[in-house]
């Protein structure tokens, strides 16, 4: 497999609340230099404190998001953006709702798309004339997914639709009144997609994230752990906390 060129920057953080606060800043730090920046959103548990951040930078700090555009990663394949399980649904509950962003700008896989292929085509070429994404924020799975690119995924893939893994749909369970409900497929940038972004800050928090941390960090660069196909980017930082942190050397 190809070899790491570089090592991600770390910042460690003594909880999640810090952590969260650390990626927030990053964001508006961008904006407030920027203010035209293209950011890359993620969604899950995971980020709802960094967002909340940002919604209070915007309320009490006058954080500007007017001329911001956003593209997030990935959406479930089958569910409607007023689904509340929708990505789409999250990201106006958890953030722009609440912020002077213009609706217009934001970008969200479409779930419900009759051509997933042309689509995908079109997502990334709307990255692209867009200007590219400055800053791509990014969760991590157990199993060391980044967006929906589960273990096996290309690191030239694109966006595209995927099948979960089983470990994916039972994390997100707890999202859904049953396992049942849980989409089995998903639409999400590729790596390839991903690893354009001109820098990238994955943030996670608490102990079960501790091995797939670790893994993406320490061990090898191969589509196995595609957190650790992140190797390959020159400028990625890792925001985590210290339970987060708890399994490295
Ligand atoms: P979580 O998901 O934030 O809900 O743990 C992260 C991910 O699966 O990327």
């Amino acid at each position: 497999m190809t070899k790491p060129a570089h090592s991600p920057t770390l910042v460690v953080c003594r909880d999640d609340q810090h952590a969260s606060e650390t990626v927030a800043k990053m964001f508006a730090d961008l904006i407030r230099t920027q203010a035209d920046a293209v950011l890359g959103l993620a969604t899950g548990g995971t980020p709802v404190p960094a967002y909340r951040e940002l919604v209070r930078m915007h309320r009490e700090e006058a954080l500007d998001f007017s001329d911001v555009v956003s593209f997030n990663l990935d959406e479930y394949v089958g569910l409607a953006p007023d689904h509340p399980q929708s990505f789409r649904y999250f990201m106006q509950e958890h953030l722009f709702d609440h912020i002077n962003i213009a609706p217009a700008n934001t970008h969200v896989p479409d779930g419900l798309s009759n051509d997933s292929d042309e689509h995908g085509r079109g997502y990334e070429k709307k990255i692209a004339e867009a200007g590219g994404i400055e800053l791509q924020l990014l969760g991590i799975g157990h199993n060391g997914h980044i967006a929906f690119n589960e273990p096996g995924s290309p690191v030239d893939s694109r966006t595209r639709v995927v099948d979960l893994a089983e470990d994916t749909v039972q994390a997100n369970a707890r999202f859904f009144e049953s396992i049942e409900q849980v989409p089995r497929q998903g639409i999400t940038m590729g790596i390839g997609t991903i690893l354009e972004s001109r820098r990238i800050v994955l943030l996670a928090t608490g102990s079960g994230k501790a091995e797939a941390v670790q893994r993406a960090i320490e061990g090898p660069s191969e589509p196995s752990h595609p957190a650790s196909l992140l190797q390959q980017h020159p400028s990625v930082t890792f925001v985590i906390d210290d339970a987060a942190a708890s399994h490295l050397a």
